[in-house]
Protein backbone atom coordinates (compact mmCIF):
# COMPACT_ATOMS: atom_id res chain seq x y z
CA UNK A 1 0.00 0.00 0.00
CA UNK A 2 2.74 2.75 1.15
CA UNK A 3 4.46 1.17 -1.95
CA UNK A 4 2.26 2.34 -4.20
CA UNK A 5 1.94 5.99 -2.94
CA UNK A 6 3.89 8.75 -4.88
CA UNK A 7 7.42 10.20 -3.51
CA UNK A 8 6.05 13.26 -1.98
CA UNK A 9 3.15 11.72 -0.24
CA UNK A 10 5.23 9.25 1.28
CA UNK A 11 7.63 12.05 2.49
CA UNK A 12 5.41 13.67 3.97
CA UNK A 13 3.44 10.55 6.00
CA UNK A 14 7.48 10.04 6.96
CA UNK A 15 7.69 13.36 8.34
CA UNK A 16 4.21 13.71 10.03
CA UNK A 17 4.81 10.11 11.62
CA UNK A 18 8.02 11.61 13.22
CA UNK A 19 6.37 14.54 13.98
CA UNK A 20 3.31 12.98 16.11
CA UNK A 21 6.04 10.73 17.70
CA UNK A 22 7.91 13.74 18.83
CA UNK A 23 5.10 15.72 19.78
CA UNK A 24 3.86 12.34 22.09
CA UNK A 25 7.31 12.44 23.79
CA UNK A 26 7.20 16.25 23.77
CA UNK A 27 3.96 15.94 25.44
CA UNK A 28 4.86 12.96 28.16
CA UNK A 29 8.33 14.22 29.09
CA UNK A 30 7.69 18.41 28.84
CA UNK A 31 4.57 17.79 30.82
CA UNK A 32 6.02 16.18 33.42
CA UNK A 33 8.54 18.33 34.36
CA UNK A 34 6.95 21.50 33.77
CA UNK A 35 4.23 20.25 36.09
CA UNK A 36 7.20 19.01 38.59
CA UNK A 37 8.31 23.16 38.68
CA UNK A 38 5.25 24.29 38.78
CA UNK A 39 4.02 22.26 42.16
CA UNK A 40 7.71 22.66 43.97
CA UNK A 41 7.46 26.63 43.03
CA UNK A 42 4.04 26.91 44.49
CA UNK A 43 5.52 24.33 47.28
CA UNK A 44 8.12 26.68 47.90
CA UNK A 45 6.25 29.45 48.62
CA UNK A 46 3.90 27.96 50.82
CA UNK A 47 6.98 26.59 52.70
CA UNK A 48 8.52 29.93 52.77
CA UNK A 49 5.20 31.54 54.18
CA UNK A 50 4.47 29.23 56.78
CA UNK A 51 8.20 29.01 58.34
CA UNK A 52 7.55 33.28 58.34
CA UNK A 53 4.10 32.37 60.30
CA UNK A 54 5.82 30.08 62.54
CA UNK A 55 8.20 33.09 63.27
CA UNK A 56 5.89 35.93 64.23
CA UNK A 57 4.26 33.29 66.42
CA UNK A 58 7.03 32.44 68.16
CA UNK A 59 8.35 36.02 68.58
CA UNK A 60 5.13 37.32 69.70
CA UNK A 61 4.90 34.91 72.38
CA UNK A 62 8.51 35.29 73.54
CA UNK A 63 9.25 38.56 73.11
CA UNK A 64 5.83 40.86 72.53
CA UNK A 65 3.77 38.41 75.12
CA UNK A 66 6.29 37.56 78.25
CA UNK A 67 9.04 40.11 77.26
CA UNK A 68 7.55 43.46 77.00
CA UNK A 69 3.31 43.29 77.65
CA UNK A 70 3.23 40.79 80.90
CA UNK A 71 5.99 43.08 82.47
CA UNK A 72 4.23 46.56 81.54
CA UNK A 73 0.88 44.86 83.17
CA UNK A 74 0.62 41.37 84.46
CA UNK A 75 -3.19 41.47 83.52
CA UNK A 76 -2.19 41.72 79.84
CA UNK A 77 -4.62 45.37 80.00
CA UNK A 78 -3.68 48.62 77.93
CA UNK A 79 -6.01 51.12 78.18
CA UNK A 80 -8.70 48.98 79.61
CA UNK A 81 -8.28 46.87 77.01
CA UNK A 82 -7.32 43.41 76.70
CA UNK A 83 -3.63 43.31 74.92
CA UNK A 84 -4.44 41.73 71.98
CA UNK A 85 -1.12 42.25 70.49
CA UNK A 86 0.41 39.88 72.90
CA UNK A 87 -1.59 36.99 71.08
CA UNK A 88 0.81 34.78 68.88
CA UNK A 89 -2.25 33.70 66.77
CA UNK A 90 -3.50 38.00 66.73
CA UNK A 91 -0.54 39.14 65.22
CA UNK A 92 -0.08 36.46 63.02
CA UNK A 93 -3.70 36.93 61.98
CA UNK A 94 -2.90 40.79 62.02
CA UNK A 95 0.46 39.82 59.65
CA UNK A 96 -0.84 37.99 57.47
CA UNK A 97 -3.94 40.52 56.33
CA UNK A 98 -1.00 43.01 55.52
CA UNK A 99 0.78 40.29 53.41
CA UNK A 100 -2.71 39.89 51.74
CA UNK A 101 -3.12 44.02 51.11
CA UNK A 102 -0.20 43.72 48.64
CA UNK A 103 -1.45 42.51 45.15
CA UNK A 104 0.61 39.88 44.54
CA UNK A 105 -0.69 38.21 48.34
CA UNK A 106 -4.55 39.35 47.87
CA UNK A 107 -5.06 35.44 46.65
CA UNK A 108 -2.57 33.72 49.48
CA UNK A 109 -4.51 32.08 52.92
CA UNK A 110 -3.79 32.04 56.39
CA UNK A 111 -5.63 30.07 58.94
CA UNK A 112 -5.10 28.91 62.25
CA UNK A 113 -8.43 26.34 62.03
CA UNK A 114 -8.76 25.35 65.18
CA UNK A 115 -11.66 22.77 66.45
CA UNK A 116 -12.78 25.12 69.47
CA UNK A 117 -11.26 28.77 68.58
CA UNK A 118 -11.07 31.43 70.73
CA UNK A 119 -12.06 33.55 67.52
CA UNK A 120 -15.10 31.94 65.92
CA UNK A 121 -13.36 32.96 62.34
CA UNK A 122 -10.77 30.48 63.65
CA UNK A 123 -13.37 27.83 63.24
CA UNK A 124 -11.93 24.63 61.41
CA UNK A 125 -14.43 23.94 58.32
CA UNK A 126 -15.52 20.72 57.54
CA UNK A 127 -11.95 20.06 55.19
CA UNK A 128 -9.84 21.61 57.84
CA UNK A 129 -11.52 19.40 60.45
CA UNK A 130 -10.25 16.53 58.65
CA UNK A 131 -6.91 17.62 58.57
CA UNK A 132 -7.02 18.47 62.37
CA UNK A 133 -8.36 14.86 62.79
CA UNK A 134 -5.29 13.07 61.31
CA UNK A 135 -2.74 14.73 62.90
CA UNK A 136 -4.96 13.93 66.18
CA UNK A 137 -4.99 10.02 64.90
CA UNK A 138 -1.21 9.91 63.57
CA UNK A 139 0.88 11.70 66.25
CA UNK A 140 4.19 10.97 63.81
CA UNK A 141 2.57 13.68 60.88
CA UNK A 142 4.28 16.64 60.93
CA UNK A 143 3.02 18.00 57.92
CA UNK A 144 0.21 17.21 55.35
CA UNK A 145 0.24 19.02 51.80
CA UNK A 146 -2.11 19.07 48.93
CA UNK A 147 -4.27 20.71 46.42
CA UNK A 148 -8.25 22.10 47.49
CA UNK A 149 -10.73 23.47 44.87
CA UNK A 150 -12.41 26.65 45.88
CA UNK A 151 -14.74 28.96 43.02
CA UNK A 152 -11.23 31.20 42.70
CA UNK A 153 -9.29 28.28 41.08
CA UNK A 154 -6.75 25.45 42.67
CA UNK A 155 -5.05 26.56 45.95
CA UNK A 156 -2.03 24.58 46.94
CA UNK A 157 -2.12 24.17 50.97
CA UNK A 158 0.77 23.43 53.46
CA UNK A 159 -0.87 22.42 56.97
CA UNK A 160 0.76 21.88 59.78
CA UNK A 161 -0.91 20.75 63.65
CA UNK A 162 -1.32 23.34 66.25
CA UNK A 163 0.15 21.64 69.40
CA UNK A 164 -0.25 23.13 72.76
CA UNK A 165 3.26 22.83 73.99
CA UNK A 166 3.92 24.81 77.00
CA UNK A 167 2.24 25.65 79.92
CA UNK A 168 1.67 29.41 79.59
CA UNK A 169 -0.50 29.05 76.60
CA UNK A 170 -3.47 27.38 79.16
CA UNK A 171 -3.05 30.40 80.87
CA UNK A 172 -5.73 31.59 78.19
CA UNK A 173 -6.92 28.27 76.95
CA UNK A 174 -7.64 26.18 79.79
CA UNK A 175 -10.68 27.82 82.00
CA UNK A 176 -11.81 31.41 81.64
CA UNK A 177 -11.48 31.78 85.11
CA UNK A 178 -7.69 31.70 84.59
CA UNK A 179 -7.88 33.65 81.59
CA UNK A 180 -7.83 37.44 81.63
CA UNK A 181 -10.58 39.52 82.81
CA UNK A 182 -10.21 41.45 79.67
CA UNK A 183 -9.77 38.79 77.74
CA UNK A 184 -13.36 37.35 78.41
CA UNK A 185 -14.56 40.49 78.10
CA UNK A 186 -13.42 40.92 74.20
CA UNK A 187 -14.06 36.73 73.48
CA UNK A 188 -16.20 35.49 76.04
CA UNK A 189 -16.03 32.42 78.10
CA UNK A 190 -17.58 30.27 75.76
CA UNK A 191 -14.76 29.35 73.42
CA UNK A 192 -11.19 28.59 73.06
CA UNK A 193 -11.27 26.61 76.73
CA UNK A 194 -10.90 23.31 77.84
CA UNK A 195 -7.33 22.96 75.72
CA UNK A 196 -4.90 20.21 77.08
CA UNK A 197 -1.38 19.90 77.81
CA UNK A 198 0.03 18.52 74.45
CA UNK A 199 -3.42 18.42 72.85
CA UNK A 200 -3.48 19.22 68.83
CA UNK A 201 -6.37 21.75 68.74
CA UNK A 202 -6.51 23.07 65.18
CA UNK A 203 -3.81 23.28 62.28
CA UNK A 204 -1.83 26.00 60.99
CA UNK A 205 -2.49 26.11 56.97
CA UNK A 206 -1.11 28.22 54.18
CA UNK A 207 -3.16 27.82 50.89
CA UNK A 208 -1.27 29.80 47.62
CA UNK A 209 -2.97 29.85 44.41
CA UNK A 210 -1.81 27.18 42.13
CA UNK A 211 -4.14 27.76 38.84
CA UNK A 212 -1.90 29.87 37.91
CA UNK A 213 1.60 28.63 38.15
CA UNK A 214 -0.16 25.52 36.38
CA UNK A 215 -1.93 27.89 33.34
CA UNK A 216 1.49 29.41 32.90
CA UNK A 217 3.60 26.05 32.70
CA UNK A 218 0.20 24.63 30.66
CA UNK A 219 0.92 27.78 28.14
CA UNK A 220 4.92 26.95 28.11
CA UNK A 221 4.05 23.52 27.00
CA UNK A 222 1.57 25.07 24.31
CA UNK A 223 4.19 27.05 23.16
CA UNK A 224 6.83 24.29 22.94
CA UNK A 225 4.42 22.72 20.97
CA UNK A 226 3.58 25.39 18.57
CA UNK A 227 7.66 25.95 17.87
CA UNK A 228 7.73 22.92 17.09
CA UNK A 229 5.15 22.65 14.63
CA UNK A 230 6.40 25.57 13.25
CA UNK A 231 9.87 24.26 13.05
CA UNK A 232 8.38 21.16 11.26
CA UNK A 233 5.79 23.38 8.95
CA UNK A 234 8.88 25.26 7.74
CA UNK A 235 10.87 21.85 7.47
CA UNK A 236 8.31 19.78 5.43
CA UNK A 237 7.62 22.67 3.13
CA UNK A 238 11.47 23.09 1.91
CA UNK A 239 11.77 18.76 1.88
CA UNK A 240 8.43 19.51 -0.32
CA UNK A 241 9.79 22.08 -2.65
CA UNK A 242 13.72 20.38 -2.71
CA UNK A 243 12.20 17.36 -3.66
CA UNK A 244 9.97 18.46 -6.19
CA UNK A 245 12.92 20.52 -8.09
CA UNK A 246 15.49 17.73 -7.35
CA UNK A 247 14.02 14.40 -8.13
CA UNK A 248 10.30 14.43 -8.88
CA UNK A 249 10.28 17.33 -11.93
CA UNK A 250 13.51 15.65 -13.40
CA UNK A 251 12.25 11.95 -13.12
CA UNK A 252 8.96 13.52 -14.77
CA UNK A 253 10.79 14.95 -17.62
CA UNK A 254 13.07 11.85 -18.05
CA UNK A 255 10.01 9.68 -18.35
CA UNK A 256 8.19 12.22 -20.71
CA UNK A 257 11.81 12.51 -22.49
CA UNK A 258 12.23 8.39 -22.57
CA UNK A 259 8.59 7.93 -23.56
CA UNK A 260 9.84 10.32 -27.32
CA UNK A 261 12.94 8.26 -27.68
CA UNK A 262 10.88 5.21 -27.36
CA UNK A 263 8.44 6.56 -29.87
CA UNK A 264 11.49 7.48 -32.17
CA UNK A 265 11.94 11.04 -31.58
CA UNK A 266 15.69 10.94 -31.11
CA UNK A 267 17.09 14.93 -31.54
CA UNK A 268 16.95 16.19 -28.10
CA UNK A 269 19.50 14.93 -25.65
CA UNK A 270 17.85 15.12 -21.74
CA UNK A 271 19.12 18.08 -19.88
CA UNK A 272 19.93 18.11 -16.30
CA UNK A 273 22.92 20.29 -15.26
CA UNK A 274 23.38 19.59 -11.32
CA UNK A 275 25.97 16.60 -11.09
CA UNK A 276 23.93 14.62 -8.41
CA UNK A 277 22.56 11.01 -8.78
CA UNK A 278 19.79 12.18 -11.19
CA UNK A 279 22.63 13.97 -13.27
CA UNK A 280 24.97 10.74 -13.56
CA UNK A 281 21.32 8.74 -14.89
CA UNK A 282 20.58 11.83 -17.26
CA UNK A 283 24.40 11.38 -18.42
CA UNK A 284 23.64 7.45 -18.66
CA UNK A 285 20.27 7.70 -20.32
CA UNK A 286 21.77 9.81 -23.09
CA UNK A 287 24.71 7.60 -23.75
CA UNK A 288 21.40 4.99 -23.88
CA UNK A 289 20.28 7.35 -26.40
CA UNK A 290 23.34 7.72 -28.60
CA UNK A 291 23.87 3.58 -28.59
CA UNK A 292 19.91 3.05 -29.64
CA UNK A 293 20.64 6.03 -32.42
CA UNK A 294 24.04 3.90 -33.74
CA UNK A 295 22.15 0.74 -33.48
CA UNK A 296 19.16 1.96 -35.44
CA UNK A 297 21.09 3.41 -37.67
CA UNK A 298 23.21 0.22 -38.32
CA UNK A 299 19.78 -1.69 -38.80
CA UNK A 300 18.74 0.97 -41.40
CA UNK A 301 21.87 0.55 -43.10
CA UNK A 302 22.04 -3.23 -43.43
CA UNK A 303 18.26 -4.03 -43.60
CA UNK A 304 19.39 -8.02 -43.83
CA UNK A 305 21.50 -7.99 -41.57
CA UNK A 306 18.68 -8.68 -39.40
C1 LIG B 1 -2.86 36.00 76.77
C2 LIG B 1 -3.73 34.91 76.50
C3 LIG B 1 -3.27 33.91 75.49
C4 LIG B 1 -2.11 33.19 75.53
C5 LIG B 1 -0.99 33.20 76.53
C6 LIG B 1 -2.16 32.32 74.36
N1 LIG B 1 -3.31 32.54 73.67
FE1 LIG B 1 -3.87 31.61 72.03
N2 LIG B 1 -5.33 32.93 71.77
C7 LIG B 1 -5.74 33.86 72.70
C8 LIG B 1 -6.77 34.69 72.13
C9 LIG B 1 -7.46 35.84 72.80
C10 LIG B 1 -6.94 34.24 70.80
C11 LIG B 1 -7.84 34.82 69.74
C12 LIG B 1 -7.02 35.90 69.03
C13 LIG B 1 -7.62 36.43 67.79
O1 LIG B 1 -7.44 35.78 66.77
O2 LIG B 1 -8.23 37.51 67.82
C14 LIG B 1 -6.03 33.13 70.63
C15 LIG B 1 -5.94 32.39 69.47
C16 LIG B 1 -5.20 31.22 69.39
C17 LIG B 1 -5.27 30.31 68.30
C18 LIG B 1 -6.11 30.49 67.05
C19 LIG B 1 -7.42 29.79 67.19
C20 LIG B 1 -8.35 30.51 68.12
O3 LIG B 1 -8.48 30.05 69.24
O4 LIG B 1 -8.92 31.55 67.70
C21 LIG B 1 -4.44 29.30 68.59
C22 LIG B 1 -4.17 28.07 67.75
C23 LIG B 1 -3.83 29.58 69.84
N3 LIG B 1 -4.32 30.76 70.32
C24 LIG B 1 -2.89 28.79 70.43
C25 LIG B 1 -2.13 29.23 71.46
C26 LIG B 1 -0.92 28.59 71.88
C27 LIG B 1 -0.32 27.33 71.25
C28 LIG B 1 -0.41 29.32 72.89
C29 LIG B 1 0.88 29.09 73.63
C30 LIG B 1 2.08 29.22 72.86
C31 LIG B 1 -1.33 30.43 73.08
N4 LIG B 1 -2.36 30.33 72.20
C32 LIG B 1 -1.18 31.41 74.04
C33 LIG B 1 -5.23 34.01 73.96
C34 LIG B 1 -4.01 33.50 74.33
Amino acid sequence: MFQNLKLGVKLNLILLSVFLVIILLNGLLLSNVLQKNAEQEVKDKALVLIEVMTSVREYTSKQVNEGTIKKLSPALEIDGQFAKTSVPGYSAREVFSNLQKRDQYSDFFYKEATLNPTYIRDKADKFEANIVENFRENSDLKEQVGFRSISAGDLFYIARPLQIKSESCLVCHSTPDRAPASQIKTYGDQNGFGWQLNEIVGTQIISVPASKVFEEARRLQLLVVGILAAGFIVAAVILNLFLKVSIISPITKMSKWSRDVSTGDLDADFEHKPNDEIGVLAASVNRLKVSLEMAMNMLKQNPDHS
